[in-house]
């Protein structure tokens, strides 16, 4: 059956052929098409109602989204984007605290390409990633304001088992985490 996707109105013959137009690969910050899905993922936190326009602008201001998981010293260990049809839909980042846990953060698939499996193959890729980096201990957050994450956390991950916060505009926002070794994680 012909597929057409939404996003690129580009037609394809078959599943199969879908498929092979589909790759996961590294991406840099400095690329254009990271401006875009950071763009992209405003835009979904605006339509979504979770959040107000003052709390989206502050989250992308330096300094304006403390979080309790990300604080101390870290560094980007890698990120990933998948592809489809040439186009950057989705992405996940990779960090290492200074303690050695790795962190995975901005995972995010734009509407149009999402339960289509692209989350998943992401997270699997930074699991690969933290393994080959040496990484023993994983750990995601999710905003207890945002119902789907955490419900997509879940059903990866099964049942959080941490508990952090997020600063915003002085309020404080809770969280809940999955702290895993990376060795049991099979996404
Ligand atoms: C959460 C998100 C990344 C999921 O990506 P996705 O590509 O739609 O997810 P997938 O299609 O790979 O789904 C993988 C599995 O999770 C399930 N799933 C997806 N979204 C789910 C949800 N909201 N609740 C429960 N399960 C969900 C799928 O049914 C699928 O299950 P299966 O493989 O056992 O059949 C995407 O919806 C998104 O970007 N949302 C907005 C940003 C966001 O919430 N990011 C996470 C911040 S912590």
């Amino acid at each position: 059956m012909p597929l057409r996707d939404a996003h690129q109105g580009r037609r394809c013959i078959t599943p199969s052929f879908w498929v092979r137009l589909t790759r996961i690969r590294r991406i840099h910050e400095g690329e254009v098409a990271w401006k875009a899905l950071q763009d992209a993922s405003m835009a979904w936190q605006l339509a979504s109602g979770l959040y107000t326009k003052a709390e989206v602008e502050a989250m992308r201001t330096p300094g304006g989204f403390i979080v309790s998981w990300m604080t101390g010293p870290r560094q980007l260990v890698d990120a990933f984007c998948v592809e489809v049809a040439s186009t950057v839909v989705g992405c996940i980042q990779l960090w290492r605290r200074g303690d050695g846990v790795g962190v995975l953060e901005f995972l995010f698939v734009m509407p149009p390409h999402q339960k289509k499996g692209y989350g998943r193959q992401l997270v699997r890729e930074a699991i690969a990633a933290a393994r080959s980096a040496g990484i023993e201990t994983v750990e995601v957050y999710a905003m207890d304001r945002e119902p789907e994450a955490c419900a997509f956390w879940t059903h990866l991950l099964g049942t959080a088992n941490k508990r952090g916060v997020a600063t915003i505009l002085g309020q404080r926002l809770p969280a809940r985490g999955w702290r895993l070794a990376t060795a049991d994680i099979v996404p």
